[in-house]
């Protein structure tokens, strides 16, 4: 990290000193010039944003305290919920703040920062999530076999393995990125430091950075939703030999409402980064993200534990602890 930062401050010295300034501010284009419309969204995605911090603290507290939830589906729930807590964080807090502030900016240390957390977190979560959807493949399709294949020590090798690909990927490419030369505009036209609006400005032929791009996209994102994907189709196979329609009926609704809020946050990101900037306009991104960056974070505490029964009694439990006291 700290390494990074010298880099990028060694980069933009050499670029100082040629014949161009260099940018060390970046501008965000607000979504709207409307004052009335900037001011429903500030409220809307302040909102969202406390229901996140709400919901995902909620579950980490309840499945830390609460022994009927320290199994494997809960470890993997906690660890999500702490990246969103994260995830949101790396770019929300600077919109609202820049909603009403004079100058809308971001030095260029705190958009590499930006650009770097916002794309580790993204990276862990689209691991983290399949992660989630082979323990539910593995627990619905080999019951017998769970204990062994999902122990303790391969979820936390799993998660530490989905903590490790996001950092190292984003190191990687948060320095390819910031070491090419900005030398303005420095108007970005989004709400935060994202990869392809950023790279936009770079006054040299970045060609090669959004192959990069998109290979980190297909790798990071494709495949891992065709992959979650797959799991539940082999749910949903397994699931139609549950001989009680009531079992069947409750496989299938959970089910539905996790591929709902994993295509939320997948779809609109393989629509951003896979396909090219020449079919849709970098405004309707500037939309589309929205959906990854706080809709799919708001809603995964929603959907992943407050309409499981499991949470619903530990939720209860905490309540009546709380009156007991
Ligand atoms: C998430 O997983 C990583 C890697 O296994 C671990 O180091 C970290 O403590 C976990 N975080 C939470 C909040 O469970």
């Amino acid at each position: 990290m700290t390494f990074l930062f010298f880099q990028m401050g060694n980069t933009r010295w050499a670029v100082a000193s040629g014949n161009h300034t260099a940018v060390t501010h970046f501008f965000f284009e607000p979504f709207s010039d409307v004052l009335e419309v900037q001011v429903a969204l500030f409220f809307l995605v302040l909102l969202m944003y406390l229901t996140t911090m709400w919901g995902n603290l909620l579950i980490i507290t309840i499945s830390v305290i609460d022994p009927a939830l320290h199994s494997p589906m809960y470890f993997f729930l906690r660890n999500l919920s702490f990246l969103e807590i994260a995830y949101t964080s790396s770019t929300i807090p600077k919109f609202l703040v820049n909603s009403f502030a004079k100058d809308k900016g971001i030095s260029f240390v705190g958009c590499a920062m930006q650009m770097y957390f916002f794309g580790l977190l993204g990276v862990t979560e689209c691991c983290l999530l399949t992660a989630m959807a082979y323990d539910r493949y593995v627990a619905i399709c080999h019951p017998l076999r769970y204990t062994t294949m999902i122990s303790h020590t391969v979820c936390l090798q799993l998660s530490g393995v989905c903590w490790f690909l996001g950092v190292l990927v984003n190191v990687w490419q948060t320095t390819f990125i910031f070491t090419l030369p900005f030398c303005g505009p420095n108007m970005i036209n989004h709400f935060f430091c994202d990869l392809l609006p950023v790279l936009k400005l770079a006054c040299v032929d970045t060609f090669r950075n959004e192959i990069y791009i998109y290979i980190v996209a297909v790798v990071f994102v494709m495949v891992p939703f065709l992959l979650i994907l797959v799991s539940y189709a082999w749910i949903l196979h397994t699931n139609f030999s549950i001989p009680s329609a009531e079992g069947r009926r409750k496989t299938f609704s959970t089910c539905f409402s996790h591929l709902l809020v994993v295509t939320l946050f997948y779809v609109p990101g393989m629509v951003t980064y896979l396909i090219p900037k020449s079919i849709h306009s970098h405004n309707s991104n500037k939309f589309l993200s929205l959906f990854y960056s706080v809709m799919s974070p708001m809603m995964n505490p929603l959907i992943y534990s407050l309409r499981n029964k499991e949470v619903k009694q530990a939720l209860r439990r905490l309540i009546s602890r709380k009156r007991s006291f």
